[in-house]
């Protein structure tokens, strides 16, 4: 025994003095997140919450995928699940996506190994990603404390405030369809805003709105000085508008998010002004997007402004958007309606709902960004107003509310995936409307200033 524990003493010993690797986990080991959970507790609890961890157990993304195959006779491929579970696709787990339901977790979703392994882009839509597959994680640490269980290396792909990262979300958010339909340009659209500028203090990337920063230690090890990092620790719950529509891990964790990141995006000012025998004029404006209002999956998104005008007694004069619980908003029985969204059609000019038969679109209803911080650019106000006529009762308005709401999809998507059997029609209730406190006001005269406008 006691030769036996001097012997490994002297293993040990000899193994530091030789520089011996530490005991790194395996590549197999180092693709499942959950291996990350121990030191890295908190990024693994936002991650597991959000879009990226759910992208391959998606229900709608399952349902929509299996309708793609059938509709295409399966030359879809792994066009869709490349995306949503890159890793299963790169080991050849899957060829369609049709068996994720019987796939481990790990090898599901945009994870941990996924996006650290990233070492060069290639294409830029369309998931054109390198892995380096070489056992280094990649991060925007350029000085990372020895990990015991992996390799690190700093890479300007994976830091925040280098000109490169984004181009690494980009490379997913940005989607040209097999028709070459180039459906989803994220990427496309931030590179054209302010954020995508060369100066240091306007740049904004991705990860600078998408990931915060708060002074945090980046792992938790027992026995091991990690440093505290001043604003250098980032979120990992890549909020936007979509939530789980399945019981899903950090739900509530998740839709706090998305209010902090939609709430604020859009500032607004509503005006009842005598102009043309009376008019409500309600301007949105989108400050803090880096992109357009809605981006990316815009052609799912449903998005409108609901503007009422009351009399004294509280009785309703006007109304527009006004979309009863459950339903989507209809631009035909209301003709009024300001809906933000992208039009998508087929070769017949026909609105279809699936990116797969989409050959033209029309994206004049998204709400553009910032582009130019050049005020003599008449690009600079990139605000958009929408004017309702009051004539005939503007005497009698009291108050006007107005606001903006949001959905990550369309019922009618829900509905006809729920009637082909590929979706449970249960998901109908998950699917949440969100709305925006920035875009909310209440006009009324006292509130109102010379102009007749709240903002
Ligand atoms: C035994 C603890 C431990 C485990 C397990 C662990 N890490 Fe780490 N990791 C660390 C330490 C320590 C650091 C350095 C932190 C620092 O310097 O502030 C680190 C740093 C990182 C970095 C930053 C690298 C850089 O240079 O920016 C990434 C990315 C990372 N880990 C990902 C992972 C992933 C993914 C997993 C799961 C496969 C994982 N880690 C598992 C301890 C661990
Ligand atoms: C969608 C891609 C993506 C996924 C998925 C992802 N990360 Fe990251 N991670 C990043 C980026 C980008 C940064 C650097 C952000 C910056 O510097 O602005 C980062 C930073 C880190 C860091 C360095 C400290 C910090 O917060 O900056 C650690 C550690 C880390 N991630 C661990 C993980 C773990 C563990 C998982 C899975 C549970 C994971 N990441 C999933 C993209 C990702
Ligand atoms: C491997 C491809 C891939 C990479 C790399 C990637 N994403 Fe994603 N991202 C996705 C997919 C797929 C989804 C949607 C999953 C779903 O809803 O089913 C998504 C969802 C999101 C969402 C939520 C969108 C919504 O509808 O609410 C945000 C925000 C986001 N990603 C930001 C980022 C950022 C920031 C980066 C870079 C640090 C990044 N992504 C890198 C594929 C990727
Ligand atoms: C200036 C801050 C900012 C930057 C930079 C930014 N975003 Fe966003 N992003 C937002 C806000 C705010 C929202 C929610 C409102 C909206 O949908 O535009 C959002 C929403 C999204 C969504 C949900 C899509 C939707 O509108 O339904 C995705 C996906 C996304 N961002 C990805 C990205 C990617 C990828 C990049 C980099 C190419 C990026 N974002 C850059 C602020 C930003
Ligand atoms: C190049 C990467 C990529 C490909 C290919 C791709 N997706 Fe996605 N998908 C995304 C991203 C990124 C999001 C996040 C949407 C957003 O907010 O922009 C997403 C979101 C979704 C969502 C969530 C709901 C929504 O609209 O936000 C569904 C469902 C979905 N995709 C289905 C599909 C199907 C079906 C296919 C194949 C026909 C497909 N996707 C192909 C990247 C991709």
């Amino acid at each position: 025994m006691r030769s036996g524990s001097l012997l490994l003493a002297l293993t040990v010993t000899l193994a530091a003095a030789c520089g011996e690797e530490p005991d790194y986990f395996t590549t197999e080991e180092l693709r499942d997140p959950e291996n990350c959970m121990d030191c890295h507790p908190q990024h693994y609890r936002e991650w597991s919450g959000s879009m990226h961890a759910y992208a391959g157990d998606d229900p709608v993304f399952l349902a929509m995928n299996r309708l793609g195959q059938e509709a295409t006779g399966g030359a879809l491929g792994d066009f869709c699940v490349s995306c949503h579970a890159p890793v299963a696709v790169r080991l050849g787990m899957t060829t369609d996506g049709l068996n994720l339901p019987e796939l481990p977790q790990w090898s599901k979703g945009v994870t941990c190994y996924f996006c650290h392994s990233v070492d060069s882009v290639g294409e830029l839509h369309n998931t054109g990603l390198v892995l380096a597959d070489d056992g280094v994680l990649r991060g925007g640490l350029s000085d990372p404390v020895p990990s015991p269980k992996h390799r690190s290396a700093y890479s300007p792909l994976h830091d925040g405030e280098s000109q490169q990262s984004s181009a690494m979300c980009g490379s997913c958010h940005d989607v040209i369809t097999p028709a070459g339909v180039h459906i989803e340009k994220t990427f496309a659209e931030w590179s054209e805003t302010i954020f995508a500028h060369t100066d240091p203090q306007r740049h904004l990337s991705c990860s600078g709105c998408h990931m915060k920063s708060r002074t945090d230690v980046a792992a938790e090890v027992d026995g091991l000085d990690v440093p505290l990092r001043n604003y250098g620790v980032h979120a990992h719950t890549f909020a936007g508008i979509d939530t789980a529509l399945t019981p899903w891990p950090e739900m509530d964790a998740q839709r706090e998010a998305i209010a902090e990141i939609l709430d604020p995006s859009l500032l607004s000012r509503l005006c009842v002004v005598p102009l043309d025998g009376g008019r409500i004029d309600y301007r949105l404006d989108n400050v803090n997007s880096g992109h357009m209002w809605p981006s990316g999956a815009a052609h799912d998104r449903r998005a409108w402004a609901e503007v009422v005008a009351y009399d004294a007694a509280g009785d309703v004069l006007f109304s527009s958007g006004v979309v009863p619980a459950g339903e989507d908003p209809d631009p035909v029985a209301d003709p009024s309606l300001w809906e933000m969204r992208e039009l998508v059609y087929d070769d017949a000019g026909e609105e279809v709902l699936y990116f797969w038969e989409v050959r033209d679109y029309d994206r004049s209803l998204l709400l553009p960004p910032a582009v130019t911080v050049d005020p003599s650019d008449p690009r600079f106000d990139h605000s958009v107003t929408r004017s309702w006529s009051a004539a005939g009762f503007f005497q009698d308005i009291a108050r006007v509310t107005a606001t903006v709401y949001i959905r990550a999809l369309p019922f009618a998507v829900i509905d006809d995936l729920a009637d082909r059997g590929l979706l449970d029609p249960a998901v109908r209730d998950e699917l949440p409307t969100l709305n925006l406190a920035g875009a909310t006001q209440e006009w009324t005269p006292a509130a109102a200033d010379l102009g007749g406008c709240v903002q």
